[in-house]
């Protein structure tokens, strides 16, 4: 199962919530790597400086373009249960890299947080969507919402913020599972070179908890229903 972060916008927490999700997949015992194709990004810490110091045994790959990419995809299919990459941001300079990695996902998971900043350029993303799908028509796309704040009016109200996303993609799913905002939980975390889902008890690690086991679900729901496709397509 590969599964990619993707935003055509930095900061919106794709690699928090990335290196949450490759540390919990391998807590459950799976045999997942990480791939980060954003390890220059500016700022904030990235998927392999956050799982690096979380979880060493996590292999990390950084393929250096898209045709060292291409080649390494299949192979990492084979030996992985699970692979979760952190797309490069800015999908304009990066189109071509972004659109390989979609052909080969079989979940693309698109973090926002609930401003309209982060969300209006979804229709960018799904365009990038559409464009991968040409070639791998299974792909199936996933918006989470993150850093909900219940002191705000969006906050109290996050059903505006799922219409406000489908009247603007009304294709795109979005997670039943949202996560609130926990700058306590991500700044300890952050000291102690770790992820949120290691840490003491917390709003986020709660909610992350949750989103991940959601996302399990969903994704063995797809597995079965493609099998069931390609079954249903040997047989006609
Ligand atoms: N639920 C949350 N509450 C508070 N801070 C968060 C939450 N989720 C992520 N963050 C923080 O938001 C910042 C940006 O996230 P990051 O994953 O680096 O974004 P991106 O990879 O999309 O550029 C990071 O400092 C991260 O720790
Ligand atoms: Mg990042």
């Amino acid at each position: 199962m590969n599964i990619t972060f993707a935003h055509s916008k930095g900061g919106v927490t794709k690699s928090a919530i990335a290196s949450n999700l490759c540390v919990w997949l391998h807590k459950k015992g799976h045999n997942v790597a990480a791939i980060d194709l954003d390890a220059g990004a500016y700022g904030n810490k990235s998927l392999t400086t956050s799982v690096g110091q979380a979880e060493p045994e996590i292999p990390i790959y950084q393929p250096a373009d898209s045709a060292e990419l291409r080649d390494l995809l299949p192979q990492l299919a084979e030996q992985f249960h699970f692979t979760v990459a952190d797309a490069p941001g800015g999908f304009q300079s990066t189109a071509q890299t972004n659109i390989e990695l979609l052909k080969h996902s079989d979940f693309v998971l698109i973090p926002v947080k609930p401003e309209f900043d982060a969300i209006e350029p979804l229709t960018v993303v799904e365009e990038i969507i559409d464009e991968a799908r040409l070639e791998n028509p299974l792909l199936e796309a996933r918006v989470i919402i993150n850093c909900l704040d219940g002191r705000t009016r969006t906050g109290r109200d996050p059903q505006s913020i799922v219409d406000l996303i489908h009247s603007i993609c009304p294709n795109l799913r979005v997670m039943r599972q949202k996560v609130r905002v926990d700058f306590s939980a991500f700044q300890s975390a952050r000291i102690n070179g770790t992820v949120v889902i290691q840490g003491g008890r917390s709003p986020a690690q709660e909610d992350l908890n949750a989103l991940f086991a959601e996302l399990l679900s969903d994704m063995i729901v797809s597995i079965g229903r493609h099998s069931q496709q390609q079954a249903s397509t040997a047989n006609s």
